[in-house]
């Protein structure tokens, strides 16, 4: 970019982007510090919290999948390696934060990359004390003998879930020399995930980052289809765009689905070939630093709307619509699904798909009618997971929507020519449209903006 004459301000740049890197390396530090905190703050006395880094997994042979940090234990610590375990100990002189790491390795290092090491993870990650992975055995159990009670995932992992085992187990085998271990174990889920529901402006930005890249990466596939290409080729230029924007992995696999294949809701083959004058349904988000994108598009091959798929299109964003209109603090779950079963049957029984001659609105819905063709639920948290962690009822309450919570609106209807007792015309329609959303105050905010909605929207775009 810069000219030679410009070379002298592009080294101020530099050292600029690198004193802003730092200072918001120092915030996130100090942001996982806080979480720490929070969760501390809801433990009893003489307890100790756990949590596993998950172990790498095998794809095949002696290849294992690219490493992704389990989300509880990223959450709290911001740690990224492997063979690591965090505790938690509140009120604990000195230390009540420690991390077990893997130990800095010359060899190792020169064919895997840069270990932390136990320095380090003191240094840069705000542990009160850090040890060698190794040390692990020799020196929880120690720990575990002064508590009470012990905050554990339970059952997350049957690897770990056997680690914790045999250290209680042999608590349990010292007691006649007078060695106690906790009374009590607690689901650490709890707590952590209620936590992680609400989103803090931290979150929010990696969140929008992630959906951002999703959403230009969702436009650029929809100006650039046509009929003929290949599913798997829409995918590629799908998850290029997003390994361009440095998002390198999917948040799941993509859903690429041309015509019938719209029709099957976890559809990923992505193999087939886009017809003329059909839709595909492209269900598909990045992950960007951990947290999820996740936004569906169904728009024709050919860049125009047949009249059906015109007819269901207007139905099912009419739904979204009226859904997206109830999103704000205090309106319960249960009030978004009922929304958009409401919207969906009724038209479904004007488009004559339902039999409304018969029966009336309140008895189709009673009666789960609509089910033949809008199969799944409104939504779902989103977050570090996808398929975000959190409760959605409340002492078997739904529970009411707080500033903070972000979630998906992802209505749909669905018509497999396999459907009984329907009319040709509406085979191998499947349309869902799927929005990232974040409550705010007063509403929502509505992340996946950028991405056409509307019919006139789509064409436009795809046609450009
Ligand atoms: N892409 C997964 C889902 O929509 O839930
Ligand atoms: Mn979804
Ligand atoms: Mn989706």
């Amino acid at each position: 970019m810069a000219s030679g004459a410009e070379a002298g301000p592009q080294f101020v740049d530099i050292s600029v982007n690198y004193l802003k890197n730092y200072i918001l390396f120092r915030m996130i530090s100090k942001e996982f510090q806080k979480r720490r905190q929070a969760l501390m703050e809801q433990m009893e006395p003489d307890s100790l919290a756990i949590l596993f880094a998950t172990p790498p997994s095998i794809r095949n042979r002696d290849v294992t999948y690219f490493y992704r940090p389990d989300s509880d234990f990223y959450y709290l610590t911001g740690f990224k390696e492997p063979e690591a375990v965090a505790i938690l100990t509140p009120g604990h002189t000195k230390t009540e934060y420690t991390l077990f790491c893997r130990k800095r390795d010359e060899k190792k290092e020169r064919w895997e990359g840069p270990i932390t090491g136990p320095q380090e993870a003191i240094e840069h990650y705000g542990a009160d004390a850090a040890f060698p992975i190794n040390e692990l055995d020799k020196r929880v159990p120690k720990l575990l003998e002064r508590m009470q009670r012990v905050y554990y995932a339970v059952g997350s992992n049957p690897a770990l879930d056997q680690q914790m085992n045999t250290w209680l187990n042999n608590i349990r085998l010292k007691t006649r020399s007078g060695v106690q271990g906790p009374k009590e174990i607690r689901l650490l889920d709890q707590y952590l995930h209620e936590m992680r529901l609400k989103k803090s402006p931290t979150e929010l930005a990696t969140l929008r980052t992630a959906v951002t890249i999703s959403a230009q990466a969702h436009r650029l596939v929809m100006q650039n289809c046509n009929p003929e290409m290949t599913e798997y080729s829409l995918e590629a230029d799908f998850v290029h765009e997003c390994i361009r924007q440095k998002a390198k992995h999917q948040a799941y696999s993509p859903i690429i689905a041309g015509g019938n294949n719209g029709c099957i809701l976890h559809y990923e083959a992505n193999s087939g070939i886009l017809k003329d004058g059909e839709l595909v349904l492209i269900d598909a988000g990045c992950e960007y630093d951990y947290y999820a994108a996740d936004i569906t598009r169904t728009f024709p091959i050919n860049g125009h709307f047949s009249p059906p798929q015109r007819e269901l299109y207007e139905l099912v964003l009419e739904a979204q619509t009226e859904v997206l209109k109830k999103v704000k603090p205090n309106t319960s779950w249960r009030t978004l699904q009922q929304t958009a079963i409401r919207t969906i049957t009724k038209g479904l029984i004007e488009l004559k798909l339902l039999d409304g001659s018969t029966n009336t609105l309140s008895k189709l819905i009673k009666t789960k009618k609509y089910k033949k063709f809008y199969m799944h639920g409104i939504g779902h948290w989103l977050g570090l997971d996808v398929h975000d962690v959190g409760t959605y009822k409340i002492a078997k309450k739904w529970r009411a929507l707080e500033p903070g919570m972000c979630f998906t609106v992802e209505p749909g209807i669905y018509i497999s020519p396999d459907t009984p007792d329907i009319d040709k015309r509406w085979h191998g329609i499947g349309i869902r449209i799927e929005d990232d959303v974040v409550v705010t105050d007063k509403g929502c905010e509505v992340l996946s903006y950028q991405v056409p909605r509307t019919i006139d929207e789509i064409e436009s775009l795809a046609n450009s």
